[in-house]
């Protein structure tokens, strides 16, 4: 989006924050929580995030040799997976704009043996610093909720994207509505709870909740996709639409 096109305003959970100021609080949000970020997925998720990553690798069916990009990879869950499957000839660029995050990710990968075959790089998903066509698969777990310009993320995930490659994205959606009574409970007074005693801090597992709710739900995500440019689209839910799998193709 062209800067006289942008709105002056947008959300930040359930705040309404210039447009300018959500990058900097989102910011925040993952510097205050990165050195607690694993344990507490664990923890809120009663360890279900592993399994929809598990999900994720699985269809994106990366082969050895292959180039990926896992964008907003934070501490590394798939790049570390990732990093397996292309073995010594593969590329895996775990990207993320919050430098605290990455060094959680790069000491976590570098504990467990991964020393080069994964790349690091600090950028903004807005704009990435790729060729065109260049990855053959690309990731984005968690991390798109909290980009401010989606759609220019989307397009930038688009053209990065080698023909035939896919781009999945991986998020909390809108879950169906006899789950959804329950959920809430959990999500806006058990949540915030817990990120307090566990990560001393409530405030950002508060903004986890809301900012659920403010994401498209699947199908606008969908359209926002093919929007963007991918020619084959679709999604499948995960825990009952707690959490959607996006899957983008680009011909
Ligand atoms: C909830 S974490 C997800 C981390 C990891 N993908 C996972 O699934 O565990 C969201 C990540 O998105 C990153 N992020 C937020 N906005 C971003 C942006 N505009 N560009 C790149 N990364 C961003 C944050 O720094 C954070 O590390």
């Amino acid at each position: 989006m062209k800067d006289q096109d942008k709105p002056d305003s947008t959300h930040f959970g359930f705040k309404e924050v210039a447009w300018a100021e959500k990058q900097k609080k989102v910011a925040e949000v993952f510097s205050s929580v990165a050195n607690k970020y694993d344990v507490m997925n664990d923890v809120m998720s009663f360890g279900i995030h592993r399994l929809w990553k598990r999900h994720t690798i699985s269809v994106s069916k990366v082969k050895p040799g292959q180039k990926v990009l896992d964008l907003a990879g934070g501490t590394g869950d798939l790049a570390m997976k990732f990093a397996e499957l292309v073995g010594k000839n593969g590329l895996v660029v775990l990207a993320d704009i919050n430098p605290d995050m990455l060094n959680e990710g790069r000491k976590r990968l570098e504990d467990k043996g991964h020393i080069g075959q994964i790349k690091y790089s600090q950028v903004n998903a807005e704009s990435l610093p790729f060729p065109d066509n260049y990855f053959d698969c690309i990731t984005i777990a968690f991390g798109l909720r909290n980009v401010t310009d989606k759609d220019q993320a989307l397009r930038e995930m688009c053209r990065v994207l080698k023909p035939g490659g896919q781009a999945l994205i991986l998020e909390f959606s809108h879950p169906v509505l006899a789950i959804k009574p329950l959920y809430d409970v959990y999500s806006f007074h058990i949540l915030p709870k817990m990120g307090k005693l566990i990560a001393q801090d409530e405030d950002s597992y508060r903004y986890l909740a809301e900012s659920i709710r403010k994401h498209p739900d699947q199908d606008s995500l969908k359209n926002m996709m093919k929007q963007a440019g991918f020619d084959e689209v679709d999604y499948s839910n995960l825990s009952g639409g707690i959490v959607a799998l996006h899957r983008g193709i680009k011909w």
